[in-house]
């Protein structure tokens, strides 16, 4: 059986490694249902409507998945003819553009991409049949994307309701940030809110301070921000739904939820603050936390994390350092300038310097806090002298990484 836009199905939410359980807590937060995750993403049921608020709502999914067809397959033969069983017109009109992309798991197709044309050409012979026209593929920004997961002998056929990925929530600048300001490659968002998730940390004033000292584009900070203010994380963006036809009859239902979601926002409960060694960052950061519209929650400062003070006197440190570069030459923009001068970085292993003197610096003047640090490299604690007391694992695209926390106590070493 194909599935109607009418009545409630399992939902499906892809999520990145590690993050499947977080997901599954948050989708049961904003549904109100139970969720069910296992490796790759979360179910949850739910109707057209729970579709566009989880689209809305979730920091963590990576796209929200609204089941068309699933069934036994053999070739690329048996899915066309299970792509066929789907009342298209149902889901769209000839007018519209669709694309097809196909997951595939231990699955004994040859050519995925001859398996997605096998999709294209059943949505496309089934709107002929029906409607005198067929649609045409836009690989860009089709109005009906669907996703093909296909395992040794199952396959799913997935409307997808979002479009762009959840991580874009619409403040990046079009071009990736500004021509001059060239940082190491920003965290996805849902990164960003999966680390925010993994510690705990909701916004809430008795959560505490939240400090990014190395923030280069601001994510972390910019979705801790907009947490603490009660912010949509889809607020600002379109989805793929909103050209879809099961859409039309949810229009009004879906500038409630935006409206409400927009009444909800409120004055940060507990201070953000950030900053960069790189004053060029710092203020790339404060442009983007401008778009995101929480420039007024974040306290920003160019300093190098080496010397900067605690801003108060418990809180919570979140970051992703530096990672396989040497690290004083960015201190160049910085108007504190770096603590270890250039020379000492380029004879030897310049992180190893990095993070002694970090954890001194926060042994010092620390205590009381907590830091959480997102590294792929698995022996930072020893790099730190410092004992971790959590280790979270996270993946940062193909990147394996941990997310250590690290309870700061003064003098407190390994
Ligand atoms: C991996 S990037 C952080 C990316 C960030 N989470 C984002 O999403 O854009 C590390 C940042 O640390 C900054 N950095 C390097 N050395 C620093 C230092 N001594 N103090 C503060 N920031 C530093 C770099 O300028 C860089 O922007």
């Amino acid at each position: 059986m194909s599935s109607h836009p009418d009545l409630a199905v399992d939902l499906f939410l892809p999520a990145s490694g590690g993050t499947e359980e977080l997901l599954a807590d948050e989708v049961q937060r904003i549904t109100g249902r139970p969720a069910e995750h296992a490796r790759g993403g979360v179910w949850v049921r739910g109707s057209f409507e729970t579709a566009m608020q989880l689209n809305l709502e979730s920091r963590l999914a990576q796209r929200v998945l609204w089941p068309l067809v699933d069934g036994p397959y053999r070739d690329e033969q048996d899915l066309y003819a299970l792509a066929r069983r789907v009342r298209w017109t149902d889901w769209m009109s000839p007018a519209q553009t669709l694309r097809v992309d196909v997951n595939a798991q231990r699955s004994p197709l040859t050519s995925l991409n001859f398996t997605a044309l096998r999709i294209k050409d059943a949505v496309c012979d089934a709107m002929r049949e029906a409607t005198g026209e067929r649609p045409s593929v836009d690989t860009r920004r089709p109005d009906v994307p669907l996703v093909l997961y296909v395992g040794p002998d199952h396959a799913v056929l997935y409307l997808d309701t979002t479009g762009e990925a959840l991580f874009k929530r619409g403040w990046r600048d079009a071009r990736g940030g500004r021509e001059d300001v060239k940082g190491e490659a920003p965290l996805k968002e849902t990164l960003a809110a999966a680390m925010l998730a993994a510690i705990g940390w909701q916004g809430r004033k008795e959560d505490g301070p939240l400090l990014d000292p190395c923030c280069g584009a601001g994510t972390i900070a910019i979705e801790a921000a907009q947490m603490a203010c009660g912010m949509a994380p889809g607020a600002q963006r379109r989805f793929a739904f909103e050209r879809q036809l099961p859409f039309r009859p949810h229009l009004k239902a879906w500038d409630a939820m935006r409206a409400a979601a927009r009444a909800r926002v409120h004055a940060p409960h507990v201070a953000v603050v950030a900053g960069d060694v790189s004053f060029r960052m710092t203020d790339f950061a404060e442009r983007n936390a401008e778009r995101a519209g929480v420039k007024h929650a974040i306290e920003f400062k160019t300093m190098d994390a080496l010397q900067r003070p605690a801003p108060a006197p418990h809180g919570v440190i979140l970051m992703n350092p530096p990672y396989g570069e040497r690290i004083a030459p960015k201190g160049q923009g910085s108007r504190a300038g770096p603590t270890l001068a250039r020379e000492q970085f380029e004879g030897g292993d310049s992180s190893q310097v990095f993070f002694g003197s970090l954890a001194s610096h926060w042994k010092r003047h620390y205590a009381g806090w907590s830091a959480w640090v997102l590294t792929p490299d698995f022996k930072l604690p020893s790099h730190m002298r410092l004992k971790e007391s959590r280790r979270v694992p996270l993946w940062n695209g193909p990147i394996e990484c941990r997310l250590f926390r690290f309870d700061l106590v003064a003098g407190s070493a390994r």
